[in-house]
C-alpha cells in the first residue's frame, strides 16, 4: 500500500470494519500499480476463496480466469479510464474453479484538488442474469 493510504482512507475504513460487512469490499489505489487492490474484506475471501494474501496486490481481473467475452468487461474498463463510477455483473471462478455472478457496484473517490485517490467496490454473489449464463 502507498503511503498516502493510510492518511486518506476515513478512519472508519478500518480492517475491522470492513471485516463486519456482509458483502466484498476491496480497495485500489490509482498510484498502487494500475488497477491493482490494496485491501480486502473477509467476505470477499469468503466469496472467492482466496486468501487475503494471495489477492492482495493483484488486479481483481485474475477472478475471471479465462473467461474474459463479457460485455461488462469494457464498460468496466472504460469507466475506470475516465474515473467514473461502474455498476454491473460478471462472471467470476472462486480459487476451487467454481463461477458465481458478481454483482459489482464499484465508486470513486476524489481529495479535495478532483484528484482520484481511490476506488472502492463492493461484491455480493447473484443468482446470475440470464444473459450472463454460459451456454
Ligand atoms: C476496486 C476494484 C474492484 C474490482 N473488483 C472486481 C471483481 O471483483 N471481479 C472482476 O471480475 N473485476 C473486478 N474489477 C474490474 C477489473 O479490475 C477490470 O476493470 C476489468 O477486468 C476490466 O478491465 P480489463 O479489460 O483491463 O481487464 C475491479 C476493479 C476495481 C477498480
Amino acid at each position: 500500500m502507498v503511503q498516502k493510504t493510510a492518511a486518506v482512507i476515513p478512519h472508519v475504513l478500518t480492517q475491522d470494519f470492513l471485516n463486519s460487512c456482509v458483502n466484498g469490499v476491496t480497495l485500489s489505489d490509482p498510484e498502487y500499480r494500475r488497477l491493482s487492490t490494496c485491501l480486502f474484506n473477509k467476505a470477499f475471501e469468503d466469496m472467492t476463496g482466496y486468501a487475503h494474501d494471495e489477492s492482495v496486490g493483484r488486479n481483481c481481473r485474475f477472478l475471471q480466469g479465462a473467461d474474459r467475452d463479457q460485455p461488462e468487461l469494457e464498460r468496466s474498463a472504460r469507466s475506470y479510464q475516465q474515473q467514473r463510477a461502474h455498476r454491473g455483473h460478471l462472471r467470476n471462478y472462486r480459487k476451487n474453479g467454481e463461477l458465481f455472478y458478481n454483482r459489482l457496484r464499484r465508486q470513486t473517490a476524489f481529495d479535495n484538488k478532483g484528484n482520484l485517490v481511490f476506488s472502492l467496490a463492493f461484491s455480493m454473489t447473484s443468482p446470475g442474469r440470464s444473459r450472463l449464463r454460459k451456454r
